[in-house]
């Protein structure tokens, strides 16, 4: 599947009025910023825009998931300031859709109206108010998404891809061409399996080598007849499991689960101990993966010609835990000849809070979702209007 945008030029965006949708979703705790890694990398699309002289741009963005109500800690208020500190430019902040008198207007988080999510027609006549003459999508994180601020304005507006989203679409498209997986490599982490079936699954058919970690590789053993003593796994899901492992045989994919692992009797437990996986205590669960299977992912993962990572492989958020994470985060970072890129939320909180810079990895995603369901090959509402 080969994805081609079309391009935002400066022809395109002098002296019009444009409204742009990002993904500011950051996480915030206490009035504060924690994170402002997704608004930074909006910024160059910004510059774009001032440096091409558009006459006024409109932001729009969401913040957490208000439901169609007003939720004052998820005000898009914090966003405006922090915009207008990393531009050095005024953002002013509006509580609706109302035109003020700057050059850069931030509004109100798009999700405390019903009708951004239900794409209806007097929601749409609210952001048409704005006097938008081009629709700019940035906002690659949410792509997945049908919603009035998203799929709904380029029904009237002509649209076009931001700088992030034509940067995300175009190192995340080889992913997806055939000719291209030879020697790849896919390290997949996390708690939950469900989101991740049909990217396992697709990449099951095309990848050399599939590393599973994090809680949902449980599942994957108990497909294997493993025990797991107390650990989590998904019981609905063990069929689906010994597909996939049906399809990687079929299509010669390796799927490579932990040699072994570290348990404890609970997650706040600091008592540790490391067995081999066949050899799991039914009083323990499985929190991390082993000092020999870091070895085992990390010789695996040297010969890669790209590779990429989603999703932790052991439970970060404990200290006793992080080692196998912390381990593989620092071997893909190392691999110089590979193309390397890395997505989702906790992934980037691993990335961030291991200090290992985004630099030394080809691209890291913005997105979560919306970066699953591109790799799976799906079409989402967020790209289509974009496409040339
Ligand atoms: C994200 O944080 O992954 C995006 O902002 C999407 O958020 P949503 O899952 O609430 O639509």
């Amino acid at each position: 599947m080969c994805v081609k945008l079309k391009k935002l030029t400066p022809e395109v965006v002098r002296d019009k009025i444009v409204v742009i949708r990002v993904d500011f979703n950051v996480p915030v705790k206490s009035g504060s910023i924690v994170d402002n890694t997704r608004i930074m990398a909006a910024l160059p699309t910004f510059q774009f825009l001032l440096e091409n002289k558009v006459k006024r741009i409109h932001v729009l963005t969401h913040l957490g998931r208000p439901n169609g109500q007003v939720v004052d800690d998820l005000s898009t208020n914090i966003l405006a300031s922090e915009l207008e500190r990393l531009l050095g430019e005024t953002v002013e902040f509006q509580k609706d859709f109302t035109v003020g008198s700057e050059r850069i207007q931030m509004h109100e988080n798009v999700r405390f109206w019903a009708g951004n999510k239900d794409n209806s027609p007097e929601f749409l006549k609210k952001l048409s108010h704005l006097g938008g003459e081009v629709f700019v999508m940035d906002a690659f994180a949410v792509a997945h998404r049908e919603e009035a601020s998203i799929t709904g304005l380029p029904s009237f507006l002509p649209a076009y891809p931001g700088l992030l989203v034509t940067k995300e679409v175009d190192a995340l498209s080889p992913f997806m061409i055939e000719e291209t997986m030879s020697g790849l490599c896919i390290v997949m982490g996390g708690a939950k399996l469900k989101t991740k079936i049909p990217v396992l699954t697709h990449f099951a058919q095309f990848a050399e080598h599939m590393f599973l970690g994090g809680a949902l590789a449980n599942t994957f053993r108990m497909a294997q007849g493993y025990e797991i003593g107390k650990s989590f796994y998904e019981e609905e899901y063990i069929d689906t499991a010994r597909e996939i492992f049906d399809i990687a045989k079929e299509h010669n994919t390796h799927i490579h689960l932990p040699i072994d692992v570290v348990c404890a009797e609970d997650e706040e437990s600091s008592q540790v101990e490391v067995f081999d996986v066949e050899k799991v205590s039914q009083s323990m669960s499985i929190f991390d993966i082993g000092p020999k299977a870091i070895r085992q992912f990390c010789e695996g993962l040297r010969n890669a010609r790209s590779i990429l990572w989603n999703g932790p492989v052991g439970m970060i958020e404990k200290p006793a835990f992080e080692e196998g994470t912390r381990a593989i985060l620092t071997c893909i970072a190392e691999q110089k000849s590979a193309k390397t890129v890395l997505g989702g939320g906790d992934t980037l909180k691993a990335l961030h809070a291991f200090g290992v810079s985004e630099s030394r990895f080809s691209h890291v995603s913005t997105g979560g979702g919306a970066m699953l369901e591109f790799l799976e090959g799906k079409d989402l509402p967020g790209i289509t209007p974009l496409l040339a």
